[in-house]
């Protein structure tokens, strides 16, 4: 935005929300220019912290008869740029909307405010005996918001599903700042297009959410959580294919959460000071749910089908707290490997689960032929691997890009998909045609351009950054 621009929009927004909720100059904006992804910072010209649905309303009113660029954010955890305002204008904060203004235990659902952290959702509810399955790995401090733009997924989405499967309907802002309920309550309900279903998962880039209808299921009564010691990934990916496809001995297995970890992810967690079992090469967490006698048969099942697959030992968390200590070690991952380099880019592809061993080899062969460190982990069950790329010195990009590109078309060449859950922002913006047909995605920018006609929310995401939709 043009100075005189910028300061007009900073004026009006002040005039029409108050100075207290207008944020101006580089030390109070520099809080909402990033996230979690290797994306470069873009500090955006002003910040509203928006505290209830007028403030939205206001901030698009304006934006939209300026013409700056919104980029809506939660917490700021994302992985793939989605609230960078790499356009300047307004980074529109929906942290300050908290509230859980609904929990019905009869109807199963819960009706709360984008700015909630996902892991008081996830107490709030559990306390009424129901259950939030989303569970990604942010969860103490991601926020509904965000994962409703990102459509975010997690270790229990093997078994239960993504972000997407549980809302019911939203509450939302347009662009040209028009509140709309699209969705519903009931647990049925096919009126009119699934408008709900578009908007989570479109990355901030159709309309604001101020309220989320989300459904519930009831709290499983029991939860155990093994730990599979196998000698190296290779096998580890043959004991998930076994797991979840099924052998001559049994029909495939539904575990909640079926997450793995190659060889130089568990000496990461050997430098951290976790001690791993002297077995394990590659780790499997396996976690089952149910009542009582389901989640002691579903033990036994999982727990010998990997003996069966190779697996060195399979180990039971004994209780609750060391349960809490294997997920803290899998939660902490991002964070430990990042320590590995200077840079790091986590990616998010999803393969066919029977594709895994082969997937993985390809994983090393293009890390080989490319000399970029590269090392895997994910949730298995469901194909979807973080695959991260390693380096110190920023000579090494082009090769980082050239085995990041090889990736993708190993990815595309499986029939698998580039983004399982972190979206694809600005990070994968420029790949997206390698999956999507130039027809499928100028349909998009056609439903884009209906729900926002001047191109100002959330502009540079998902589409590669020319034409209509970019700065
Ligand atoms: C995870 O599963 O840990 C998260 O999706 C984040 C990531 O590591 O890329
Ligand atoms: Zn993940």
């Amino acid at each position: 935005m043009s100075a005189v621009d910028a300061d007009r929009l900073r004026s009006s927004l002040a005039r029409a929300l108050g100075d207290s909720k207008v944020l101006v100059g580089e030390d109070l904006v520099h809080g909402y220019a990033g996230d979690e992804s290797e994306q470069e910072p873009v500090l955006p010209d002003v910040v509203v912290l928006a505290s209830d649905r007028d403030d939205v309303v206001a901030t698009l009113r304006i934006a939209s008869e300026l013409g700056a660029p919104v980029t809506p954010r939660g917490a700021g955890t994302g992985k793939s740029g989605g609230c960078v305002p790499v356009c300047g204008g307004v980074a529109l904060a929906m942290v300050g909307m908290a509230q859980i203004k609904e929990i019905d235990p009869k109807e199963q659902l819960a009706v709360v405010e984008p700015g909630l952290v996902l892991a008081e959702l996830h107490a709030a509810v559990e306390a009424e005996g129901l259950f939030y399955p989303p569970d990604p790995n942010s969860l103490k401090m991601c926020v509904l918001g965000g994962n409703i733009a990102e459509n975010a997924g997690g270790p229990r989405a093997f078994k239960y599903g993504v972000t997407r499967d549980y809302v019911l309907g939203l509450e939302v802002v347009t662009a040209e700042g028009t509140p709309l309920f699209v969705g519903r309550r009931t647990k049925k309900g096919v009126t009119g297009y699934d408008v709900t279903a578009l908007l989570v998962g479109s990355e901030g880039t159709l309309a604001v959410t101020t309220a989320c209808t989300l459904r519930l299921v009831r709290k499983p009564d029991a939860v155990a959580t093994l730990l599979g010691l196998f000698a190296n990934i290779d096998t580890a990916m043959r004991a998930v294919a076994d797991i979840v496809g099924g052998t001559t001995k049994g029909r495939g297995l539904v575990p909640r959460c079926l997450e793995v970890m190659d060889e130089t992810c568990v000496a990461a967690l050997r430098d951290e000071g976790f001690g791993v079992d002297a077995r394990a090469g590659a780790l499997l967490i396996l976690e089952v749910d149910g009542d009582a006698i389901e989640v002691e048969r579903a033990m036994e099942e999982v727990g010998s089908r990997a003996i069966d697959a190779g697996a060195a030992d399979v180990l039971a968390a004994q209780d609750e707290a060391q349960r809490g200590r294997l997920w803290d070690a899998r939660r902490q991952f991002s964070l430990v490997t990042r320590k590995l380099a200077r840079s790091k880019i986590s990616e998010d592809v999803v393969v066919p689960r029977t594709m895994l061993a082969s997937f993985v080899g390809q994983v090393r062969a293009i890390s080989e032929r490319h000399q970029v460190r590269m090392l895997t982990y994910g949730h298995a069950g469901d194909g979807n691997m973080h695959v991260n790329l390693l380096w110190d010195d920023p000579a090494d990009e082009p090769r980082v890009e050239l085995a990041l590109l090889e990736l993708f078309h190993a990815v595309i060449a499986m029939r698998g998909t580039l983004t399982g859950e972190h979206g694809i922002g600005t990070s994968k913006a420029q790949y997206l045609a390698l999956e999507q047909s130039s027809e499928l995605i100028g349909l998009q920018r056609r439903i884009k351009d209906s729900f926002d006609p001047k191109g100002i929310l959330n502009p540079g995401k998902i589409f590669p950054r020319t034409g209509h939709g970019s700065c």
